[in-house]
């Protein structure tokens, strides 16, 4: 195989300096809900690109983790709700092993987030809810799409959207295999870059119903 290798020693060569902004224990909040609140806030007014997607890891029977991004689709104090195909391969092994890890990466704030915990369904209600509001073509995709399974070419989606459009016409009910999922935080982190990869690093791990708040190097 041939590399461009005077690009792959220019890659070796990127370095950014993270001066933006600091992330201290006197001007963090004590709650990290909080604190992820403020920080999603603020890059949202930055408007960096897609500032709710997120990447979410999983790990399979086989001990092997794997991730993929989906969008933040809401959060309070119970935690953090996306929506997916739960027949999906993240389905299929949350349903195995509930444990599970998000990141958010706000690469123009010089921001990252992660969150770690146990993942459960929303319920019916929250997920219909949640479907209902969704463009008529996205409810369609859900239906059509057997998500991460093994398809014989584009045509299949093509042919099962127009079946399930000529079926369910501007109704599709939400399909019993498509939901929410949540996960319930019980570890944080925030991670703010700094000059000199003296990065700012908060931890928050749970300790009854209060939050400890400790700084790890960088
Ligand atoms: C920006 C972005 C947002 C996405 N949002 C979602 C989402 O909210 N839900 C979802 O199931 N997949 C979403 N996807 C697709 C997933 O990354 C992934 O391809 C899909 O969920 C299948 O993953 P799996 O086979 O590991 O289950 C998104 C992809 C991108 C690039």
């Amino acid at each position: 195989m041939r590399f461009m290798s005077s690009l792959s020693s220019s890659i070796a060569d990127l370095r950014k300096s993270y001066e933006r902004a600091e992330l201290s224990e006197s001007a963090s909040n004590a709650n990290p809900f909080q604190q992820f609140d403020q920080w999603l806030q603020e890059a949202l007014r930055a408007e960096v690109p897609e500032p709710n997607a997120m990447t979410v890891a999983t790990v399979g029977g086989d001990i092997r983790p794997s991730t993929r991004i989906v969008l933040i689709k809401g959060y309070d104090e119970r935690g953090i709700v996306w929506y997916t195909n739960y027949d999906s391969r993240k389905g299929q092994q949350l349903a195995g092993n509930p444990f599970a890890a998000l990141q958010f990466h706000w690469v123009e704030l010089e921001r990252v987030v992660r969150i770690e915990g146990r993942v459960e369904k929303v319920s019916a209600e929250e997920s219909d809810a949640y479907f209902a509001s969704r463009p008529l073509d996205s409810r369609i995709g859900a239906w059509a799409s057997p998500q991460s399974q093994v398809i014989s070419g584009r045509s299949v989606l093509v042919a099962n959207a127009a079946k399930y459009s000529a079926q369910f016409l501007l109704n599709p009910p939400r399909p019993p295999h498509w939901g929410g999922f949540r996960l319930v935080p019980d570890r944080w982190e925030f991670w703010q870059g700094r000059k000199s990869r003296l990065h700012d690093r908060l931890r928050y791990t749970q300790e009854g119903d209060t939050w400890m708040r400790e700084r790890l190097a960088p």
